[in-house]
């Protein structure tokens, strides 16, 4: 298996966030903490002065997520951020997502709580392999997952998140696609569209190939009555033990429509505190494997970061060089997944 070394400061925060997880009983902890209100009250009141709004991903911790005005998944951030009118859009997520907004929405004074929050994934791709497919195939469209970097953005034709792959992919005139960086995803999207060559790359997510076929058959046995539900960024062995696959939103939308009672959810355990909401007094009971699937960047976007970006307007982002080029494959993505 492809293998990824954590940073000192990633390991660090799998640490903590490991260690909170034990104080909680479980990844939505029962209260926030006595000092959750007060930081509440303070980021509201800043969100104010600052003409702010606050956008999270279903990643970072329930107490960030529980602060924000919304919530969703890689594709609908992207989509809501050319909606809004806000002088500062505050991206509670990893870089690549505040990158985004930033691209889609440039007028804006775009912010990250936690600047040092990065997609380990989002930088797997190299030049020289993306010019040799090039130079290989006339008939070729590049596909980035949105999980890159903007550099990356801008030699692809078009961008995809694991909600509208499928969709924006079979959409396209050419047949050969090159799907960057990640090879889990892009196996999944060419085995539902055997009428495309997708040439795949060798990136990953290293906190979704943390979740080993080992351990998801120990819950299986366990809760042998439980749906399982799946990312595609999982490795192709957990995938083949899944009965959902989908994006965050899609995994929660499907469990809180779904009449079952159990589910192994085979994704960061962010999207819990989301499921909880949805599903309020149906007694649903969610699993996870035994070894805590935790994004350590989706970790770092604490509360405490929250209230002190907004208080010193910190973690700008910067346009990045070519912002043409990055955009217009995000702004592709929007028009053929809107279709
Ligand atoms: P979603 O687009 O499903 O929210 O996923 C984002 C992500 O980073 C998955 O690891
Ligand atoms: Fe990147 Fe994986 Fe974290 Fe998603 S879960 S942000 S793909 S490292």
């Amino acid at each position: 298996m492809d293998s990824y070394k954590l940073t000192p400061l990633e390991q660090q925060s799998l640490q903590n966030a490991v260690a909170q997880l034990k104080q909680d009983g479980g990844p939505v902890p029962r209260d926030f903490g006595p000092n959750f209100d007060q930081m509440a009250a303070k980021v509201a009141q800043l969100k104010k002065e600052h003409d702010a709004v606050v956008l999270a991903h279903y990643y970072v911790p329930a107490a960030t997520q529980a602060m924000a005005d919304y919530v969703g998944d890689s594709f609908y951030l992207a989509r809501l951020a050319k909606t809004l009118d806000a002088s500062t859009i505050v991206l509670c997520g990893v870089s690549f997502m505040a990158e985004s907004v930033k691209l889609l929405n440039p007028s804006r004074r775009v912010l990250m709580p936690a600047p040092h929050a990065d997609c380990p994934m989002a930088h797997m791709v190299r030049k020289a392999d993306v010019d040799k497919v090039r130079d290989e195939y006339d008939d070729l469209a590049i596909v980035a997952y949105v999980n890159t970097t903007a550099e990356i953005k801008s030699w692809a034709d078009v961008c995809v998140t694991s909600s509208n792959a499928i969709k924006v992919v079979r959409s396209l005139p050419q047949h050969n696609i090159l799907f960057l960086p990640d090879m889990n995803l892009g196996r999944y999207v060419a085995q539902q569209l055997p009428e495309k060559n997708v040439i795949l790359n060798r990136g990953f997510c290293p906190t979704h190939h943390r979740i080993i076929p080992a351990e998801v058959e120990a819950l299986e046995m366990e809760h042998p009555e439980a749906e399982v539900l799946a990312h595609p960024e999982c490795t192709d062995q957990v995938l083949g033990e899944a009965d959902f696959i989908g994006s965050t939103k899609q995994i929660i939308e499907h469990i809180a429509a779904s009449d079952q009672k159990e589910f192994i959810v085979l994704t960061v355990m962010g999207v819990s505190y989301e499921i909880e909401r949805q599903t309020k007094g149906q007694g649903k009971k969610i699993y996870y494997p035994a070894t805590p699937p935790i994004c350590p960047n989706m970790a770092m976007v604490s509360p405490e970061s929250l209230v002190s970006c907004l208080e010193k307007l910190s973690g700008e982002i910067d346009l990045p060089v070519n912002p043409d080029r990055a955009n217009a494959p995000l702004e592709r993505m929007l028009e053929i997944a809107g279709r």
